[in-house]
């Protein structure tokens, strides 16, 4: 078995490559590679695309699920068990578990006292690393390759757990380049950022989605501004609107480029955008299927 807890595991780029070569394997298969075996998702937060497609993938791949959504209220956490506990009493049931948890270093947490593979699915605003091989994935299958492109994430960078996971992953691989788009106030945490500078792959740093553009990205990857991580509604609202990508943008994206947005968006992307064929964040929350089946799989493995 193995955890799945930070993006970082996989910075090694015969790691991702292998994630996404199986990933390849899986596109549009039902198969009994995890046959007897059960998942447990424990999903502390909201989820749509990662639970069920979670679920989905073990599914397809001959496995059992058995779930505890709204955790929170619905499990003993509510009396008052801790997280530590109830991992424990869920590896007893199941053979892996995916957790979403509201507090940063959960999974980490929940990996220390657990018998069977944790897969962080969220914590908090640490990490959410199954979502950055998806984006990754998606990357390959527009662009042709992850290797030799510019990224522009752009919005909350300060709170949005897909960028940090992403931004891991990427940035060790040394052939990219990441550029940084957000109001003042949801800048990417400067533990991050330091990373990316000792590492040559800051790209530039805007505070306008406009002028990102122009630096003519082959990714722009928007994000949901974290109403849930604010202190309080009013400062929410103060920047909620500050990074839309509207229709009269399209002609600044390159005609290559690649549109992605993790999803939910509130805002940020106008439907309008749509249908133009460089908005890929439909496709990238389908590839969430088979990404998930070769994540499972690789939870699976025997660790080395
Ligand atoms: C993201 C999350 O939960 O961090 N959603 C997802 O898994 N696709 C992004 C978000 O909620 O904004």
């Amino acid at each position: 078995m193995r955890h799945i807890i930070s993006a970082k595991q996989f910075s090694n780029k015969k790691m991702l490559d292998a994630v996404l070569f199986l990933a390849e394997q899986y596109e549009g298969r039902h198969c009994d590679h995890l046959k007897g075996h059960i998942m447990a998702s424990l999903f502390y937060e909201a989820s749509t695309r990662t639970r069920l497609s979670f679920e989905s993938a073990m599914l397809r791949m001959g496995g059992t699920v058995i779930s505890s959504d709204h955790a929170g209220q619905f499990s003993s956490a509510i009396k008052g068990e801790t997280l530590e506990d109830s991992i424990r009493i869920i590896g007893g049931y199941a053979d892996v578990i995916v957790l979403r948890h509201p507090d940063e270093g959960a999974a980490e947490r929940a990996a220390a006292v657990s018998d069977v593979a944790i897969i962080n699915a969220g914590d908090g605003v640490g990490e959410h690393p199954t979502q950055a091989f998806l984006d990754a994935y998606t990357i390959k299958r527009e662009l042709g390759h992850i290797d030799d492109i510019h990224v522009c994430v752009a919005g909350d960078l300060r709170y949005g757990r897909t960028v940090h996971s992403l931004v891991n992953l990427l940035s060790e691989r040394g052939n990219v380049a990441i550029s940084l788009a957000s109001p003042d106030s949801l800048e990417l945490p400067s533990s991050l950022k330091t990373g990316l500078r000792e590492r040559h792959v800051l790209g530039g740093e805007f505070y306008c989605l406009e002028d990102a553009l122009r630096a003519g990205p082959d990714v722009l990857y928007m994000t949901r501004v974290q109403k849930e991580r604010f202190e309080s509604l009013a400062l929410y609202n103060e920047v909620k609107d500050a990074f839309v990508f509207d229709e009269s943008m399209l002609s600044l994206l390159k005609q290559k480029a690649v549109l992605m947005h993790p999803l939910p968006r509130v805002n940020e992307i106008a439907p309008a955008v749509d249908a133009d064929p460089r908005a890929a964040y439909f496709r990238q929350a389908r590839n969430g299927l088979p990404v998930r089946m070769a994540t499972l799989r690789y939870a699976f493995m025997p660790d080395d």
